[in-house]
């Protein structure tokens, strides 16, 4: 990591998901950043850093060798919003997490845009479960034909990440 670029990305995190989400999920990606395997995917405009997109590894605690992610946060500067970024940020992503072997990505996001990207609802499980009330939002993109292992049981964040209100679906409408 480019220590240039972590306020630029916390930044970019900060402004996009608001007053209420943002100043979280800005420490969010953060701590993130700090952690050896997190992977990075920005797009920049005329040199600045407008969109941002992390992965953290995602373990099947019943099968440590599958090489899985979980993407949080994506975010675009609310003024680049609606110019194709998040797009290019995703489909960069996904040729780079293809490139170096991932089993699988995973995300708790928007059911509405994630699909778009070869993203469907999955039952494996996410780290808290019983906290997932709506199933449409755990989305899961098989990145291999065919993975070696059929993923299942038991999952771990990173530890930033294992805080049962992340994963609570409860609030959503
Ligand atoms: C969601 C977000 C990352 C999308 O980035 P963006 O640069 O605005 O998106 P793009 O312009 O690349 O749009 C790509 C496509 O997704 C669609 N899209 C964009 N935001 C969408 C949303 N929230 N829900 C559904 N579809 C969406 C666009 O209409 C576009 O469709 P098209 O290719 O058919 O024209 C951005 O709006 C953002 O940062 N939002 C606030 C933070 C957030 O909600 N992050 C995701 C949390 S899971």
């Amino acid at each position: 990591m480019n220590h240039a670029e972590i306020e630029p990305i916390t930044n970019v995190h900060r402004l996009a998901f608001g007053d209420a989400e943002g100043p979280e999920i800005a420490k969010l990606a953060e701590s993130f950043l700090a952690l050896p395997d997190t992977i990075s995917i920005s797009a920049k405009r005329a040199g600045k850093i407008v969109g941002n997109v992390l992965f953290t590894p995602f373990v099947f605690q019943d099968h440590p060798d599958a090489k899985c992610y979980l993407l949080a946060p994506l975010g675009v500067l609310p003024e680049y919003q609606g110019y194709g970024v998040g797009k290019e940020v995703m489909e960069t992503s996904i040729e780079h997490l293809k490139s170096i072997g991932t089993d699988a990505v995973f995300v708790l996001g928007v059911p509405t845009f994630y699909p778009r990207f070869g993203f469907v609802a999955t039952e494996k499980q996410t780290p808290f479960p019983d906290l997932l009330t709506m199933p449409e939002p755990w989305m899961e993109l098989a990145l291999k034909a065919k993975s070696a292992i059929p993923l299942s049981g038991k999952t771990i964040a990173v530890e930033p990440f294992m805080q049962p209100h992340f994963w609570d679906t409860s609030g959503r409408g």
